[in-house]
């Protein structure tokens, strides 16, 4: 058993996350900012019966006291999804790294040396491709000329040829391609220092998209999961950009906090003492955003989705993750497949 802080335990995954570590036998303590992006409501005085700490992870005092006694943090805390606009940059790095170094600089100086990061698959940008006459290839940012002509799958940097999307491992070079990507792998990369320097030892699960029961409602920093869901319980269809055939790895919530629990429990996360170690943390089986929302749209009787042609900028085409590290190392493997789990979400609560 262990003592375990989890920060942004209040929000949607850190939610799961503390169930989880409760049902493994662990202590939980729980920190939390309840930033208005995540929380429209007030937090709760307790989630799953352990108190919330209500505190934003740059008050150093606060943060100092919540870790006395502690083993480990299971840093959910963050800002996630795309934002609005560039005008969120400061909340972003302030909550995302600021809050970060906080948190390590007081690990540093409480002896804790074991940290779950809470990562994302956004610190690899457009996933992992392969030209079949080059094999592995990078492609360059989608040109906004091609996607206003509909042609939305990147092409083969030297031929021009369309790419097969391939598996991403932890491997793959880092290529942030957004305000929230750059803070994720700032994250990864303040977590390494603190373990160089107190020999403690990071697990950085880079989550892939995440959904499931709890996920907050339609705002600007909603995943596609719970923004079709919104638009299907107003009775509108769910609108599909690109094509609808872009490809993520959507994994379930409960997954996720199990993930968390390997994470913790496994003595081979963070290898060696005084590294970090990156595990894709994904169901291993691709899904393209039309085929989540039809089986969102059946489940619930709804309106056929739309292939709207619309795009964002900055949106990445496919990123599908190999989940042979996981497995391997920290011994998880998600349980609940994408067609099992769309439709159980098709009607699961969501949070106001
Ligand atoms: C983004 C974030 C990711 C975050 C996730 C959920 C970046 C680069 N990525 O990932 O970190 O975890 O949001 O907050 O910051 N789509 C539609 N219709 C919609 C909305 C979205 O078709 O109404 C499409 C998007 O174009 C995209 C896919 O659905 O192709 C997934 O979008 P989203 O859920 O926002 O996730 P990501 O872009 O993968």
């Amino acid at each position: 058993m262990s003592h375990v802080l989890v920060t942004g335990g209040a929000g949607f995954i850190g939610r799961h996350v503390t169930a989880a570590l409760l049902a493994a036998g662990h202590d939980v303590r729980i920190l939390d900012s309840g930033h208005p992006a995540a929380h429209k409501r007030p937090l709760p005085p307790d989630i799953h019966g352990v108190p919330v700490t209500h505190a934003d992870l740059r008050d150093a005092d606060t943060v100092g006291a919540a870790l006395d006694g502690i083993d480990a943090v299971v840093h959910q805390a963050a800002m996630v999804g795309m934002g609005v606009d560039l005008a969120d940059l400061p909340a972003y790095v302030g909550a995302n790294d600021l809050g970060t170094a906080v948190l390590l600089a007081a690990m540093a100086s409480a002896g804790v040396r074991r940290l779950v990061l809470a990562s994302s698959m956004v610190v690899y940008g457009e996933g992992a491709y392969e030209c079949p006459v080059h094999g592995p290839v990078r492609p360059a940012p989608r040109d906004v000329a091609d996607l206003r002509r509909g042609e939305f799958d990147p092409r083969c940097p030297r031929c021009a040829a369309p790419l097969d999307p391939m598996l991403v491992d932890e491997d793959a070079p880092l290529e942030p391609r957004s305000v929230y990507a750059a803070t994720k792998v700032a994250q990864e990369h303040l977590s390494a220092a603190w373990a160089a320097g107190t020999g403690g030892t990071v697990a950085a699960l880079r989550y892939h998209n995440v959904y499931g029961p709890g996920m907050p409602r339609d705002t600007p920093y909603s995943g596609v999961a719970a923004i079709f869901r919104s638009a299907l319980a107003a009775g509108r269809p769910p609108r599909l950009y690109e094509d609808g055939a872009q490809r993520r790895d959507f994994v379930h919530v409960s997954d996720v906090a199990q993930a968390n629990v390997a994470a913790l429990e496994s003595t081979a996360a963070g290898a060696a003492a005084g590294g970090l170690r990156a595990y894709n943390v994904a169901s291993g089986r691709p899904a393209t955003v039309g085929e989540l929302a039809t089986a969102l749209t059946a489940a619930l009787a709804g309106p056929a989705p739309i292939v709207t042609g619309e795009f964002r900028a900055g949106d990445v085409r496919h990123v599908v993750a190999s989940p042979a590290r996981a497995a391997a190392e920290l011994g998880f493997t998600a349980t609940i497949p994408p067609a099992e789990g769309f439709a159980a979400f098709a009607d699961a609560p969501l949070r106001g």
